[in-house]
């Protein structure tokens, strides 16, 4: 098989199709640096460091909060867009419909099961930090939806070690970011919740698996997630929204390592914050 460095026809360069999608990439590159500037100075606002909240606008229910910020772009807004986005519905072959269902896989669950099954500590969140994640996840899904919606892979593109690998990513993270979550899930469910308490009343120290060696192994799940989708969509698209989930997961797992540090005496002094033995 001959390798080629890019497995797809896209939009042909120069035309208006071309510029907004990729003037929409840089975009959201430079979105994904102001992100992690902010966030690494000042954690936003929800669960372990809500203290700030009030700041952030008018309280409203957490979990439509969540569903909102997710399950609109994720599922509605990407489902649109990857029907509507095509030169033409016959173009579409198997590939871009596998692809637009593992990205469904993740957005179905985390736009809609999990806001529904989560044990939040406080019933409220702040609209900013729901509008925080709603607009830039219409950039992110909106440029991903077109990508798969248009582009037309090569016939052998099945046996193309990026997409093998990439999809085989995509599920391994997608199983350590369910069972991590599941896993904060269940210390409130066997330990109690405390429900509309403050501080660190409710929280527990999680052990057991990757908890062992990372604070936050939900992040690090999600994102060997998108290195995979990246990965198996070989795309800019795929790698922006990668750098913003990148940006979000380092800034705010470094602030929740140095919050359980500061908050259990007896935290493992060995686990690292996102990255096992590194960082
Ligand atoms: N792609 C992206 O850009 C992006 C960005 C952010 C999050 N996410 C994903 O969204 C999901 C949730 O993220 P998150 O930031 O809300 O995660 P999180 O801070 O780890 O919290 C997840 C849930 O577990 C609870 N929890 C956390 N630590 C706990 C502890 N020590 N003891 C008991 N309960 C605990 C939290 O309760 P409280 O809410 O009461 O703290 C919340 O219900 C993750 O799967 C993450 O990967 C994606």
């Amino acid at each position: 098989m001959i390798f080629k460095p890019i497995p797809y026809e896209f939009y042909e360069y120069g035309t208006a199709y071309f510029w907004v999608h990729f003037g929409l990439v840089i975009f959201g590159f430079v979105l994904a640096i102001v992100t992690f500037l902010s966030q690494r100075v000042n954690p936003a606002p929800y669960g372990k460091h809500d203290q700030l909240a009030a700041n952030w606008g008018p309280m409203i229910p957490q979990r439509l909060a969540h569903i909102t910020s997710d399950a609109i772009p994720g599922v509605l807004w990407f489902a649109l867009i990857f029907f509507l986005y095509s030169k033409e519905q016959s173009d579409k072959e198997i590939i871009n419909y596998v692809l637009f269902g593992i990205f469904l896989l993740h957005t179905v669950h985390r736009g809609i099961i999990h806001p529904l099954v989560m044990r939040y500590k406080s019933s409220k969140v702040a609209l900013g930090i729901c509008l925080g994640a709603l607009i830039p996840n219409f950039l992110y899904h909106f440029l991903n939806a077109n990508h798969i919606a248009v582009s037309k892979y090569d016939k052998n593109y099945y046996y193309d070690p990026r997409f093998i690998l990439g999809i085989l990513l995509f599920l391994i993270g997608f199983v350590i970011n369910r069972w991590a979550d599941w896993m904060l899930r269940s210390l409130r469910r066997t330990r109690g919740n405390f429900i509309e308490s403050s501080g660190s009343a409710g929280y527990y120290i999680p052990y057991g698996g990757l908890y062992e060696l990372v604070s936050c192994p939900n992040y690090f799940g999600e994102l060997v997630q998108w290195i995979g989708w990246t990965l198996a969509t070989w795309s800019l698209a795929g790698f922006v929204w990668t750098c913003f989930s990148a940006a979000t997961f380092f800034a705010r797992a470094y602030h929740n390592h140095m919050w359980y540090k500061e908050n259990f005496e007896n935290y493992p002094p060995n686990r690292k914050a996102i990255l096992p033995f590194l960082y």
